[in-house]
């Protein structure tokens, strides 16, 4: 997943397709370019890594042209190079791209056969060569482009120009999201509305299959048969200004920082403060009958998910079923009819999640999303958008928006379970008290971080670490293991404590670190005896708990003290210390916080 930017200015171009990748930088990193239509001729700058280096390239090297592409990458096919970086181009056009060319193989043995000679590894470059040739047959540029689009397979969003063409831009959107901007004699295009603020907040979503030509006096969208199509210029909510750090050091610390508040206008957009009680939107089917919740997500979000069914379950009483969103679009699993399947994404883009909500829409479920961007796709495509307001999260590890997941999750659950007769009302306001809890649990958490510096300072000594939790806990032990993987790069993995003496319990020696996430709640005492199996192989445990030391039975290595809340919203609140834990980690190790290696904000390939 890539992001990708167009200009068809009345100005050099250059510097605000810079600013607008910028923007978008969350969906890769490893390389960035842009192109311009100067004096006719295509000309193109590229640089290997983040954007910065494209810029000082710039200032070296600048480009005139007032029509230009960018892109910002995350690389699928070839090599993070300035050779593999897009644009692409030949003499006659130039292409950025998103998303994966599926036959490119194919068309690039046919187009070699033919005599086109390919630089990268991309499979992208075929795209080029398709424009490319079919003008060579003697089409125009338009109809070069749609002869090109029949012969792709996958999942792109394209954004392309000509040689010799300062007032033609051409658009596709095949299963990557784009979006056209309406400026004053300039149009625009973007992978989301965030890159086109500074520009124009008016804007028009393109739907599957479409295509577009672009011209200083508007936009001509067709559907996949070719026909014109009306698309609605709708207003963009998104916000011109950048977000920053603030006075943080990283995305990242400011984002873990900013949870009470977001998590309390989470809170507020579900709740009735002052009644006490919950209220979600009409999901359009009747809860107190759906036969079974399915829910789907990736990563992070997945583990919110799996919070979610612990809840949902033991609070309103219905079964859930819950997988990854990559195993569960492919397994066929058979779904009830008339049942509701619940999707958990941030960036609501995510290739996955959005191909199994389409598969859970076919096989006739109700579809709700539990989302941080309201524009995104997979709102788009849903019943019933449950929003979490946790703003824009710019660091690439999840910490904010997890835990807005989980409190819209905590809502609905209580919600469906009053739907249901499940709890009663006496029980719905005691438990919507304990969630209005949690923002002041969690900035309590937040006011010294010292006992997280002194303990990052151990375990990046480590080679691999083990996180452990029980019951609710469990997805907490997982996102505890994915936050340090993905961000210091140490090699941690999560279990249910339970599990441990089935096999994991064979790694524990005297240098493993043992994260346990251990809250005082029905199943404390289980997972002590699993500590004091750890200790018993010398295992070095860090106990994060509202018990005291002492209750665990065995030495510790650390012990991360917590407040005491309800088990209902542990979770929650819970979640900092394992965010903490991975924040100072890498920050001890000096890795890039924002934006680890390999990674990207928005995952929209699958
Ligand atoms: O945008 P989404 O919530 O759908 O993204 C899902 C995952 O890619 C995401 O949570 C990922 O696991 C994070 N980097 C974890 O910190």
């Amino acid at each position: 997943m890539c992001g990708i930017v167009g200009i068809l200015g009345t100005k050099p171009v250059a510097l605000d397709l810079v600013d607008a990748l910028r923007r978008l930088e969350y969906r890769g990193y490893d390389s960035a370019g842009i192109a311009t239509v100067e004096n006719g001729r295509l000309g193109r700058r590229r640089a290997e890594g983040k954007l910065r280096n494209l810029e000082h390239r710039l200032v070296e090297e600048p480009l005139k042209g007032h029509v230009g592409i960018g892109h910002t990458r995350w690389a699928t096919h070839g090599r993070p190079t300035e050779r593999n970086a897009h644009p692409h181009m030949s003499p006659r056009v130039s292409v950025v791209h998103n998303g994966i060319i599926e036959n490119f193989r194919e068309l690039r043995e046919a187009l070699t056969a033919k005599g086109h000679v390919f630089e990268t590894e991309t499979d992208t470059e075929a795209v080029v060569h398709l424009i490319t040739h079919e003008m060579d047959k003697g089409l125009g540029p338009v109809d070069a482009v749609k002869a090109t689009l029949k012969q792709l397979e996958g999942a792109f969003a394209l954004a392309i120009i000509f040689a010799g063409q300062d007032n033609l831009m051409m658009a596709a959107r095949l299963g990557s999201p784009l979006v056209i901007g309406h400026g004053e004699g300039e149009m625009y295009l973007g992978s989301d509305a965030i890159a086109l603020a500074p520009f124009t907040d008016t804007v028009t979503y393109l739907e599957e299959g479409d295509f577009a030509v672009l011209s200083h006096n508007g936009a001509q969208v067709f559907d996949k048969s070719g026909a014109p199509v009306e698309r609605n210029a709708v207003k963009s909510q998104a916000n011109a200004l950048l977000v920053d750090k603030g006075n943080h050091r990283h995305f990242m610390a400011k984002e873990i920082h900013e949870q009470p508040e977001v998590i309390s206008h989470t809170l507020a957009h579900y709740l009735d403060m002052a009644d006490g009680t919950v209220r979600i939107p009409d999901v359009g089917i009747d809860l107190a009958t759906i036969p079974r919740v399915t829910i789907s997500a990736c990563g992070t979000a997945y583990y919110a998910g799996l919070v979610g069914k612990y809840w949902i379950e033991r609070f309103a009483r219905v079964p859930v079923e819950i997988d990854i969103a990559s195993e569960l679009r492919y397994r066929e699993a058979p779904l009830p009819p008339g049942g509701l399947a619940i999707f958990v994404s941030q960036s609501g883009e995510t290739a996955d999640t959005l191909a199994t909500l389409r598969y859970c829409k076919e096989n006739g479920q109700r579809i709700a999303s539990v989302v941080n961007v309201r524009t995104s796709t997979i709102a788009r495509e849903s019943d019933v958008v449950l929003p979490t307001l946790a703003g824009p999260e710019i660091g690439v590890a999840s910490t904010k928006a997890f835990t807005c997941q989980l409190t819209a999750l905590a809502c609905f659950a209580l919600a469906l379970g009053r739907a249901r007769g499940a709890i009663d009302e006496a029980t719905e306001r005691a438990l919507v008290k304990e969630l209005m809890e949690v923002p002041r649990q969690i900035a309590n958490q937040l006011t010294d971080e010292s006992q997280y510096e002194a303990l990052a300072h151990q375990l990046m000594k480590s080679r691999d670490v083990l996180y452990l939790g029980r019951g609710q806990s469990y997805p907490l032990a997982m996102e505890g293991a994915l936050k340090l993987k993905e961000i210091s790069y140490l090699h941690a993995e999560g279990y249910a404590a339970g599990e441990l003496k089935h096999g994991p319990i064979a790694l524990i020696d005297e240098i493993v670190p043992v994260i346990v996430v251990a809250p005082v709640d029905a199943l404390f005492d289980k997972t002590v005896s699993n500590m004091q199996e750890v200790a018993a192989r010398g295992g070095q445990i860090v106990m994060i708990s509202n018990a005291d030391e002492n209750s665990a039975g065995c030495q510790l290595a650390a012990h991360i003290a917590m407040p005491t809340a309800h088990d209902f919203t542990n979770p929650i609140v819970y979640a900092v210390p394992i965010q903490l834990i991975a924040y100072h980690t890498a920050v001890q190790m000096g890795t890039d916080v924002d934006q680890p290696r390999n990674l990207a904000k928005s995952v929209t390939v699958e």
